[in-house]
């Protein structure tokens, strides 16, 4: 089962550190292929709290092998920071590999992301502000500065220059900013050079060597469905496909070589930003909920917006991502609620709707439709088996699994690496 896909089912925070964590030392290549450091996982080893943004998860395993794929959108300073904070605290970065053809956020896309989300007022999207949808945009573009660009001074200087003679006119004129300087930018970028240099590959060809030699390799999304740049609740998504067929765009390996499909879905909702969210709670379940979950953003700190789970959601993230597996976290924090309301469709003025709505206006009229299950009063975190579980715990699960589309494999009872029930192995 050598090529596996995990992806996050709703909107973002689910777990995905932990999940592919958990896989660890079973797994020898972590590839991230899509965002950039606007993902933010928290993953906890041994009391040790580590939050990563840019780096894949598996950075915290020994031997694994760290890839970030083409389709990543690299900031140079955030990458060696993080390089740098991890090594002070004995973690080896050493074998990270880099693709030649992924993008940089050049600091002028920081400063463009800021500038759009100010500019914007009461329309802004609620982004992390790291350049994220800029970066993007300047690939599609064809104006980008990728990796490997800047071995080549030249080149390097050429792009940025082009790239700012559009830029700095929308600067000045349209938002009111001082232009940027085109040597500046290059300066900045060819800092960091000499450090990148030994990391840099063909990581695809190294991907598919890696599969052909029988090696197990982890694809891990950044973000997740609903903010899929297609698949998601767009315009208020993010700039990428976190979806599973990205991990094929952003890391040059085939469909056909997908074995599994993992998707990680929490016991209830979260979103951070912007746009729609039909089981959003504003009253106390939903503080309750962020309070017990410690539900603020990694990335920018901002308090998760909290709701129910949506069966609607998971269904859809189970057929738009082929999952083969559901990764259900953070249990756990339903522990001691009477009865837990879970969505099963949604009511758009007057119209029962068991799949996604066909437009963002229907989405934004959906009104959740709930059944309600009984909650239990135990705390469960330290359940290894399925059988440690409280009877209407198990229930929780099971009716979550026959609503979402695919077999639940782990439950997570704890943000701890062990914190886990493990139900069918992941890999086998
Ligand atoms: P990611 O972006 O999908 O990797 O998720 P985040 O790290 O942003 O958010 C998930 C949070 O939940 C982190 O603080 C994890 O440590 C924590 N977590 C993960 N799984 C569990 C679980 O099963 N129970 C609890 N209580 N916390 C969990
Ligand atoms: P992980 O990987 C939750 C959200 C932002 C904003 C929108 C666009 O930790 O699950 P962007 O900066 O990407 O242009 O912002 O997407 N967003 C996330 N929300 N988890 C994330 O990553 C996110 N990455 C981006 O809050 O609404
Ligand atoms: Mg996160």
């Amino acid at each position: 089962m050598p090529a596996i896909v995990l992806v996050g089912a709703q909107w973002g925070d689910e777990g995905k550190g932990k999940a592919t964590d958990l896989l660890g030392d079973r797994v020898d290549y972590v590839v991230k292929f899509n965002g950039g450091n606007n993902a933010g996982h928290t993953v906890v080893v041994g009391g040790e709290r580590y939050a990563l943004h840019l780096l894949p998860s598996g950075i915290l395993t020994p031997g694994c092998i760290p890839v970030i794929a083409n389709g990543v959108v690299v900031d140079l300073s955030v990458l060696f920071s993080e390089i740098e904070a991890l090594q002070g605290r004995g973690v080896d970065c050493s074998r990270l590999l880099v693709s030649a053809n992924a993008h940089v956020i050049p600091s002028y896309n920081r400063t463009f992301d800021k500038v759009v989300e100010r500019f914007l007022g009461s329309r802004r999207l609620g982004t992390t502000g790291r350049g994220i949808g800029p970066t993007y945009a300047d690939k599609m573009n064809r104006v980008g500065v990728r990796i490997q660009d800047l071995f080549d001074e030249h080149i390097l200087e050429q792009k940025v220059a082009s790239a700012l003679d559009q830029k700095n006119h929308l600067l000045v004129k349209v938002y009111n900013r001082r232009a940027i300087g085109a040597a500046e930018v290059v300066e900045d970028l060819l800092s960091y050079v000499d450090r990148l240099r030994p990391m840099v590959r063909d990581t695809g060809l190294e991907l598919n060597r890696a599969l052909d030699d029988d090696r197990v390799v982890l694809f891990e999304a950044g973000q997740a469905t609903m903010l899929d740049v297609d698949h998601g609740t767009y315009p208020f998504v993010t700039s990428s496909n976190a979806t599973s067929g990205g991990a094929c765009t952003g890391s040059g390996i085939p469909p056909n070589r997908i074995d599994r499909v993992i998707a990680v879905v929490k016991a209830y909702t979260t979103r951070v930003g912007e746009g729609p969210f039909p089981t959003e709670l504003h009253d106390a379940d939903g503080e309750r909920l962020r309070d017990v979950g410690g539900e603020y953003g990694v990335t920018t700190g901002r308090p998760r917006r909290c709701g129910w789970y949506d069966a609607v959601i998971a269904r859809y993230a189970a057929r738009v991502n082929g999952v083969t597996d559901f990764v259900l976290t953070k249990l756990d924090v339903l522990s001691g609620m009477e009865r837990i309301p879970v969505c099963v469709g949604y009511d758009v003025d007057g119209v029962r709707h068991d799949e996604m709505p066909l437009t963002q206006t229907d989405f934004h009229h959906a009104r959740p439709v709930y059944t309600y299950l009984d909650g239990w009063a135990e705390d469960i975190s330290s359940a290894r088996r399925f059988s440690d579980l409280p009877p209407n715990a198990r229930a929780y699960v099971t009716a979550l699994e026959q609503l979402s589309g695919a077999r639940i494999s782990v439950v997570g009872v704890g943000a701890e690496r062990d914190a886990s029930v493990v139900r069918h192995d992941l890999l086998g």
